[in-house]
């Protein structure tokens, strides 16, 4: 693979408590993992990022975490995760890992350490009375007292202190973190919340100084040859946004926008031409993101009347059509995979999984859910273990009972059902990352003229993307059809469907 192999690839995201699991605990492990890369493999990825497998409370699904060169035992043991690297890059796909810069857990060594020492807390946000009144992202107050009266700043749960990026040693730190996995092989780093590092008495977002830390990792990323930095950083300002991707800070970012996009033509059209002339000038690949582990899933969240995406679960329970969100989702990741830059696929996506939105509260585990009282569902629908095969849950995601139970309905939705029915969303996922690899990736695009309702654009390769998003079928360009996400009506395109085609 190319030195610039991340600015077209398509990336497979992991949750890799939901993926598989390998010993029959109910959780997803590396070995769970290791055993489904031929599926991977097959799938036609580039590469993974995996979330957060570091040994960690799971306050916040592994975003508390309390040791950053270590595994957590759930998930199994270093030497593992070394070996799923070889492994991985033996099939030629690269491996990519959460790193969580703006907080720790309270079970971390230093967290613990300022705990039994007031001298040794200048790492964290430590004071006497709350500095301000800031909420935590989910919800409740972001400052919390410790048995000797003091208070602490967590901008997340109370179990996720915030580090003090003041401190050079909070620097010091995480350079040599990211020196630990780049010595053992992974690929890159993705950034948690990267843009919150920095607080000033009254703001925490987006602070100038958060450029100085990117350009050094930068440089540290340099010292391994091309490993790429991807930023989650939800800016709306686009400006501001880009400065993450200078050529000497990170190499890419999530394109949130994007993924927040009604499911509309001129919303999407503006989306994307927003993308671009964000990224172009800067020279950064954009990143064409749907879902995550964050968010409602696409089938769930496309068939609503209202289909963007908001934080805050105001959505959550709305009527859904499934057949229709079913269709878009095609339509959309056809889309998405044909625009210039690199692609991201959440696990499930591939099998058309809707975001499962009766869970009984009892078993919802998202701190989301219990810190907002319950008005927020929190993220748990789109977490569910992944269903492989069988008839019923656990759908051979392992041996013992998923931590989160699986809808029976899922039956349909294995990948062993989906394997051998050439019209599944499993094969559609399969094909057009197969040409993709040939035809599209990283490069430009030339819009063209169809009409307000339709998306249609052709790159570099000559392939023709075109996307019809209003309700009567369209005619489409000439051309030789590669890929359709739905069949054609009497030649013509209808509504809610994307084709690929290829120069005749
Ligand atoms: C963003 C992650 O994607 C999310 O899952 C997590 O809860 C927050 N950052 C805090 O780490």
């Amino acid at each position: 693979m190319s030195q610039t192999w991340w600015r077209g690839a398509a990336i497979y995201q992991v949750y890799l408590r939901s993926f598989a699991d390998g010993n029959g605990d109910g959780a997803g492990d590396l070995a769970g993992l290791r055993s489904r890369l031929p599926y991977l493999k097959d799938l036609g990825i580039d590469a993974i990022w995996l979330n957060p497998w570091y040994p960690s409370p799971m306050a916040d699904g592994g975003y508390d975490v309390a040791d950053y060169r270590g595994i957590e035992p759930v998930f199994g043991t270093l030497d593992e995760a070394e070996r799923f690297i070889e492994e991985a890059h033996e099939l030629d796909i690269k491996v990519i890992i959460d790193v969580v810069p703006n907080h720790s857990s309270t079970e971390s060594a230093w967290f613990k350490e300022a705990l039994a020492d007031p001298a040794a807390r200048d790492r964290f946000w430590f004071a006497d009375e709350p500095l301000n009144d800031w909420q935590s992202i989910f919800g409740g107050p972001a400052w919390t007292q410790v048995p000797d009266g003091q208070w602490y700043l967590h901008l997340f749960a109370p179990e996720q202190p915030d580090f003090n990026w003041a401190n050079p040693e909070v620097h010091r730190e995480f350079e040599d973190v990211l020196r630990f996995w780049f010595d053992r092989g992974v690929d890159g780093f993705r950034i948690d919340s990267a843009a919150l590092l920095f607080k000033s008495d009254t703001r925490y977002e987006d602070l100038d100084e958060v450029h100085d830390v990117y350009r050094r990792w930068r440089e540290v990323a340099g010292e391994y040859g091309e490993r790429v930095l991807i930023g989650e950083v939800w800016l709306p300002d686009q400006e501001r946004f880009a400065l993450y991707l200078r050529p000497d800070e990170m190499h890419t970012a999530f394109n949130f926008d994007f993924l927040s996009c009604a499911w509309d033509p001129a919303d999407l059209r503006r989306s994307i031409d927003l993308t671009l002339a964000t990224h172009t000038p800067i020279g950064a690949p954009p990143t064409w993101v749907l879902s995550n582990h964050d968010v409602t899933r696409p089938v769930t969240r496309y068939g609503r009347a209202d289909t963007t995406f908001a934080h805050g679960g105001a959505l959550h329970g709305t009527p859904s059509d499934l057949e229709l969100g079913y269709r878009r989702a095609r339509a959309a990741a056809l889309l998405a995979m044909a625009l210039p830059g690199s692609v991201y696929v959440y696990q499930g996506e591939e099998l058309g999984l809707p975001e499962v939105e009766d869970l009984p509260d009892e078993v919802r585990q998202d701190p989301m859910h219990a810190r907002s009282g319950g008005t927020n569902p929190g993220r748990d629908g789109c977490r569910i273990p992944l269903p492989w095969s069988g008839d019923e849950p656990p759908f051979g995601f392992g041996t013992g009972t998923p931590w989160l139970p699986q809808p029976e309905s899922w039956r349909k939705l294995t990948a062993e059902a989906q394997r051998t029915d050439l019209g599944s969303m499993l094969n559609l996922y399969r094909t057009a990352l197969g040409l993709r690899r040939e035809l599209l990736g990283d490069g430009t695009l030339t819009w063209l003229p169809l009409g307000e309702q339709v998306l249609a654009f052709t790159r570099d390769s000559g392939l023709t993307s075109v996307t019809n998003l209003g309700t009567d079928p369209v005619p489409l360009p000439a051309g030789k059809v590669v890929l359709s996400s739905g069949p054609l009506e009497d030649g013509r395109l209808p509504s809610d469907t994307t084709v690929w085609l290829t120069e005749l």
